[in-house]
């Protein structure tokens, strides 16, 4: 596999970054995952977008213009040969060579990193099974916003998953759901309405939630942006999840209690349906 690093394309084994840098000591970086399908970039404008607002909010720069950002996720993928799968990009703040809480020098160099991960996005057996889900209470800091690559938490959440057998954890604040481990987390109500927690510093502002939100509305359904708690959820039509590895993925158990018929709902379906369709 080839991967990018600082204007760099090398094979992986040759890529590398200072121990010193800032990414590592403190997870002082962003990130965006974008996929890929048939060798098209989903929603790219979108990951660019967000990534900018992650870096300055964390008065970050850019290393590359959003020219030369495309460049390089067009040209790993065609040095990849991804078809289907997801490119993952990171910068850091670089490291003026010393561990420093304070920033480094206003000059120093950010590192960007890019790599690609063959998978396939639509073809994904889980959307025909659906996934299990289990809570857990939502400590992570106060900017989840920020697409900042500091996921130690959702990384211990997803454990917390796997002990209990199930796929995934849906984070709960003061009673009510903020997000998955990595995804947006949604209810239809009985009534058919597509409930989401409102855009916040308490979630991250899903591409794909915005893409999913935008054409349920264009179908003419019904969508509410309010917190949701767990017995709610518990109690609805239907559940699924967003992102931009998964789409619209159906969920149909949470903390053991089948939602609906306990098997993929009608409506998140549809709603992978259409999200693939437009994508493509
Ligand atoms: N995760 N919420 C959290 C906490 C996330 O980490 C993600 C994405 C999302 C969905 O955002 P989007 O639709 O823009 O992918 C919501 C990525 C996929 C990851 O960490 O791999």
């Amino acid at each position: 596999r080839t991967v990018y690093v600082n204007g760099s394309y090398l094979p992986e084994e040759e890529a590398t970054v200072s121990i010193f840098d800032r990414g590592f000591l403190f997870a002082d970086a962003v990130y965006e995952v974008t996929s890929v399908v048939r060798g098209k970039l989903i929603d790219f404008d979108g990951h660019m977008a967000r990534l900018r607002r992650s870096l300055g909010e964390l008065a970050l720069s850019s290393p590359v213009s959003d020219e030369e950002m495309l460049a390089i996720h067009r040209e790993l993928v065609t040095r990849n040969d991804i078809d289907e799968g997801l490119i993952y990009l990171q910068v850091t703040r670089g490291s003026a060579g010393d561990r420093d809480f304070a920033f480094p020098p206003a000059d120093t160099k950010p590192t960007l990193v890019l790599f690609t991960q063959a998978k396939k996005v639509i073809e994904n057996p889980a959307a025909g099974t659906g996934l299990k889900v289990i809570s857990i209470d939502d400590i992570r800091w106060g900017r989840c916003d920020i697409k900042t690559v500091q996921l130690l938490y959702p990384c211990l959440a997803k454990m917390a998953a796997k002990h209990a057998h199930v796929d995934d954890a849906w984070m709960v604040r003061d009673g009510l759901v903020t997000e998955g481990s990595s995804n947006n987390a949604y209810i239809v109500t009985s009534e058919g309405t597509i409930v989401t927690r409102e855009k916040s510093q308490s979630i991250l502002h899903g591409i794909t939630r915005a893409a999913t939100l935008r054409l349920a509305e264009e179908k003419g359904l019904k969508v509410e942006e309010r917190g949701f708690s767990i017995e709610e959820a518990k109690n609805a039509r239907e559940a699924f999840i967003t992102s931009a590895s998964l789409f619209v993925m159906p969920v149909v158990e949470i903390d053991g209690a089948a939602i609906g018929e306990g098997r993929p709902g009608e409506l998140s379906r549809r709603l992978r349906e259409i999200y693939i369709e437009d994508a493509l």
